[in-house]
């Protein structure tokens, strides 16, 4: 087994097609459109219909990545999803979405990491070819926040919506330069009483009364999510920079967790990073939780932000805490 880096050689999203607009917000809940476009940059989300899981959305981001990039899944050595909405406690996301690909000889986990979760995945997944031991990996984040949204709490239901995305990991060619260069991550549990959903585990198993609490509902303390992730965001992205040598001008693109606009422009602008460097999507997706990075890699590639060999800073922060930033080459 030889030590290569990982690269990203290929990347399918899916969104399901029902959008949920502010302007709908604004008949369910004490809200206006003004107000979420200005304190969250969010316009409209996707959200799936009932019967619709995690699973179905990683199925088809794995289903537009193999439209964009022909390859035979049987040859996927593992499969890892990031996802804090999994179809139920058990099996793993991952085994329904290979038993729905059909994929024979692979195996796969999940991994819980909240918004970070794709994050936490795709560096999951790239140590396992950087390595030697796989060829064919595929990352995937997906969530179904609709599951666990409380449409009646106007400052949670206003930011999340549903969406997943899917790259494709191998190893780069010797000599080669594309690929994941380093990572920064950290846990950080003091936050768990900031961002939760407390009911269906084993400490509260779901009863009557976890459902009249409405602990199967996401708990934010939103202003300590925003102070946080500006905070850890910055960190994050900086350290990862400087081990490397590198500032925010070396970055071609920068690609963070879509939470609110607000996090993403004020960590930009720590980094000195040019707006043009600066992915946003959150106006059509919201807050997608391990959707919105590659939710965000599409968009870049769509717009032409994002081509061969750039160099690309991805960040996330969330639920936990989590945290973390990626440094990568792109390499298609
Ligand atoms: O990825 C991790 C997941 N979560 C996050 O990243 C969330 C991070 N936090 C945020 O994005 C923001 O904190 C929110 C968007 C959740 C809230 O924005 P904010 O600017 O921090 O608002 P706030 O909580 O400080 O509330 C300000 C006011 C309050 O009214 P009063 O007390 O000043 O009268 C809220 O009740 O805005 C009110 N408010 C709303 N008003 C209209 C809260 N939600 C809404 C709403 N529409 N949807």
């Amino acid at each position: 087994m030889s030590s290569r880096r990982a690269k990203i050689t290929a990347l399918g999203t899916y969104v399901p097609p029902r959008i949920l607009t502010n302007q709908d917000l604004e008949k369910m809940v004490d809200t206006t459109n003004e107000w979420i476009l200005e304190r969250t940059g969010i316009r409209e989300r996707h959200l799936v219909d009932k019967g619709v899981a995690a699973s179905d959305l990683a199925v088809e981001a794995v289903r537009n990545l193999v439209k964009s990039h022909p390859m035979d899944l049987q040859e996927i050595d593992l499969i890892v999803v990031g996802t804090v909405t999994p179809d139920m406690m058990y099996p793993s996301t991952a085994c329904l979405v290979q038993h729905k690909l059909g994929i024979h000889r692979t195996w796969g986990f999940d991994v819980s990491a909240g918004c970070s979760g794709f994050l936490y995945s795709l560096n999951t997944a790239a140590e396992f070819i950087e390595s030697g031991r796989y060829k064919k990996v595929l990352a995937i984040g997906a969530d179904v926040n609709s599951s666990m949204t409380d449409f009646t709490d106007r400052a949670v239901c206003i930011i999340f919506g549903d969406g997943a995305g899917a790259v494709l990991l191998e190893p780069a060619e010797e000599g080669e330069d594309y690929g994941i260069i380093d990572i920064e991550a950290q846990i950080e549990g003091v936050g768990g009483q900031s961002l939760y959903m407390p009911g269906g585990g084993s400490l509260h198993p779901a009863s009557h009364e976890t459902v009249d609490q409405k602990m199967h509902y996401i708990h934010q303390d939103g202003q300590q999510v925003f102070k946080y992730a500006v905070k850890k965001m910055s960190e994050m992205t900086e350290r990862v920079l400087q081990k490397n040598g590198l500032t925010g001008k070396d970055v071609d693109c920068f690609i963070a967790h879509q939470a609110n606009k607000r996090i993403i422009l004020a960590t930009a602008e720590r980094l000195k990073m040019p707006l043009e460097k600066v992915v946003i999507n959150i106006e059509r997706y919201g807050n997608t939780t391990a959707g919105t990075i590659p939710l965000a890699m599409q968009t870049a590639v769509d717009e032409g932000k994002l081509k061969k060999g750039n160099l690309v800073l991805l960040a996330a922060v969330g639920a936990g805490f989590t945290s973390g930033a990626t440094l990568l080459r792109w390499a298609f």
